[in-house]
């Protein structure tokens, strides 16, 4: 979410905030300053990390390395070069095709994309806005068909001053001047998420069975939902709309997610405190709660078109939005679901695995700065012959909170009742826990982390990655071991290692894989391996993916700092084993004012699927050639239709090797 930042700045203020970013030294740094600046005090302290550190340099220093080193490389493709312009940028001997655009038609009797006829029932019936997670699924289900499937995207927000014409919403002052019901709706239908049927066709090229019984468009205004779980039916759920606490209309904010082993598509609602107006008296049994998420953000109009929104009307609203949601894409008509045992929070993603004992596991990250990362480890375990014995598995189990030390971290349990989740700190019972995750993380000393996005745990080696995407506001007396730079612009990924891959453990080791950033600005404070390209660093990893094989995949949002940075975001394949650990290659880049999302590859990795979110917004006016704000008329970039008239348009990009081949290799 990057219309505003998940502290409820505006983008012109989140880009104040990133003037302390130090623009490249004028003197070159000393192979020592490299070495220090490339690897904290800490790993050079570690012996072999050590070593490999040195060797790497000294071997590159020798200027006999290159080739010893780019054979023992996972990834052999050709390397492309930072850089922004209006399009997208895919590494030689691939190809990066639209599959789809927001406002495509995705069933039969759907209209056309038409930018001066926009309307909520268009919309329903078409490609959401602002694509985000993506998940694939072979048809038919436990086929693992790498040609044909289902795609499950998530649409987690509008940017209204590009997608409607004559509304700019540049000027704070006049926010919501321009909006009226139908707009809103129109917003409404746009947001929540997609199931699309997609094909690969002899030709190699994939596309949409527009007619496919499994479509749907998920939405804010039009899909009821379930909740479920220790908090559902509880009396902060409850509502005039729902005496039950167990229905709720629509998801919000839906950022990444997860594709379960029994099929099922996870979507985890971030920034919904942005979505409420109003307040609640001062006192108010919810004031702290609210205040502790952030609510109400004020980041939409909503509130003043549907009293749900307002939370002076419906105070206990905001407590039915933050969970995850689990839907089943097999079934189109099947109600999505809200799985409060996960907790509530601004949920990043949830990325699940099978354990060895055959408990599931879901990884979390809370994207907000000085939040939590979480796990949630199921009662029950996963039934491979029987897919509707795992339904439910996400009702039961325990959610945990990280608290990282030196040398270790430990998980610690958000149970109603033990030390001190109790009612006399305000938790009757584990719904409370659930519904104010937050606070009960809080008094159990969890450890305040730098935006922690995407968690992804990687089935081949049993580690974990956690991208940390950035915490500018991190102060010099904040830092901790598990975030240890102040003014922390760029971000940094944590690798966890669960004891013999044992997931369900409540005691993991852990590294720092990597500290985002341009290595040769000193000041920055960077840390990659040696070997890094200049064009293999990056900036604020916010998703990741595992392809088949075991290797990391990274993509980025800088949010407006691209505009410092000098580079766009994209996609990096990231080296975690052996002598070129920690070392990043650039693969894919988006145009001007996107973000990098999805990604996710096919079950034989020779399609990449990538959502190019919100193309032509983000930190658009700062840039030399792109300094206007983006509005309808005047955007920084008409990608991918590049037609008069035609706005920028959200799309899903999918990569494939042009011999046919494995991606990477
Ligand atoms: Fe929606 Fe945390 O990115
Ligand atoms: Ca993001
Ligand atoms: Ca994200």
């Amino acid at each position: 979410m990057k219309r505003k930042d998940t502290q409820g700045l505006t983008r012109a203020e989140a880009f104040e905030l990133s003037e302390d970013i130090p623009s490249n030294p004028s003197t070159a740094p000393t192979i020592g300053d490299v070495i220090a600046s490339r690897f904290g005090r800490r790993d050079i302290l570690k012996g072999a990390l050590a070593v490999t550190a040195i060797s790497a340099v000294s071997s590159l220093m020798a200027g006999t390395s290159k080739q010893a080193l780019a054979s023992k490389a996972s990834f052999s493709f050709p390397e492309i070069k930072h850089g922004v312009d209006e399009t997208h940028h895919v590494a030689e001997g691939y190809d990066a095709d639209v599959l789809i655009r927001w406002g495509d038609p995705i069933f039969a009797d759907a209209p056309e994309f038409d930018p001066m006829k926009q309307s909520a029932a268009a919309q329903l019936k078409q490609f959401g806005y602002n694509n985000d997670y993506v998940g694939f699924v072979g048809l038919p289900y436990g086929s693992d068909n790498p040609d044909h499937g289902l795609l499950c995207v998530n649409h987690e927000y509008t940017s209204e001053e590009v997608m409607f014409p004559g509304l700019g919403r540049q000027d704070k002052d006049a926010e919501f001047a321009g909006m009226t019901q139908e707009l809103i709706d129109i917003e409404m239908a746009a947001h929540g998420g997609s199931v699309i049927e997609i094909k690969k066709g002899t030709d190699g090229k994939w596309g949409l069975v527009k007619d496919s019984q499994y479509n749907r468009r998920i939405t804010a205004s039009t899909t009821e939902m379930t909740v479920s779980g220790p908090a559902a039916g509880h009396a902060r759920l409850k509502t005039t709309a729902d005496s039950s606490g167990t229905k709720v209309i629509g998801t919000i904010n839906n950022c990444a997610g997860g594709m379960t082993p029994w099929g099922t598509y996870l979507m985890a609602e971030e920034n919904f405190h942005g979505y409420f107006n109003g307040a609640v008296a001062e006192g108010h049994k919810e004031a702290a709660n609210h205040e502790r998420y952030g609510v109400p953000g004020g980041w939409y109009a909503w509130g003043s078109y549907e009293d749900r929104f307002d939370v002076s009307k419906e105070p206990n609203e905001p407590n039915r939005f933050g969970w995850v949601v689990e839907v089943d894409p097999f079934d189109a008509s099947s109600t999505p679901v809200k799985r409060t045992a996960l907790g509530r929070f601004k949920h990043e993603g949830a990325e699940p695995i099978v354990n060895k004992d055959g408990r599931v596991v879901v990884y979390c990250g809370d994207d907000q700065r000085f939040d939590y990362l979480y796990k949630f480890v199921s009662a029950g375990t996963f039934n491979a012959e029987d897919r509707a014995a795992n339904m439910n598995l996400l009702d039961e189990g325990t959610l945990y909170v990280a608290k990282f030390e030196e040398g270790g971290m430990n998980w610690l349990a958000l149970t109603h009742g033990e030390g001190p989740l109790t009612a006399a700190n305000g938790f009757a019972d584990q719904g409370d826990v659930l519904i104010e995750t937050r606070r009960a993380a809080d008094l159990l000393g969890a450890t305040p982390m730098d935006r922690p996005e995407d968690v992804e745990p990687n089935a081949k080696t049993n580690k974990v990655y956690v991208m940390c995407t950035n915490n500018s506001k991190r102060k010099e007396e904040q830092v901790n071991v598990a975030n240890p730079r102040p003014a922390n612009t760029f971000g940094h990924i944590i690798e966890l290692s669960p004891p013999d891959g044992d997931h369900a453990s409540e005691s993991y080791a852990w590294d720092i894989l990597v500290k985002c950033g341009d290595p040769s600005v000193a000041e920055v404070g960077a840390q990659w391996n040696p070997a890094t390209s200049e064009n293999g660093w990056f900036g604020s990893p916010d998703n990741c993916a595992v392809d088949h094989m075991g290797r990391l995949w990274i993509s980025t949002d800088q949010g407006s700092n691209w505009s410092k940075s000098g580079t766009a975001d994209g996609i990096w394949a990231m080296e975690t084993e052996g002598e070129l650990r920690g070392t990043g290659k650039m693969f894919f880049r988006v145009p001007v004012g996107a973000e990098m999302c999805g990604p996710r590859f096919a079950p034989d990795d020779k399609s990449l699927f990538l959502a190019v979110q919100h193309p032509a917004t983000d930190g658009t006016k700062d840039y030399p050639g792109f300094e206007k704000n983006s509005t309808f008329e005047e955007p920084a970039t008409r990608w991918p239709d590049f037609k008069e008239g035609v706005p920028p348009r959200p799309s899903v990009v999918v990569v494939t090797k042009q011999d046919g081949g494995v991606i990477g290799v």
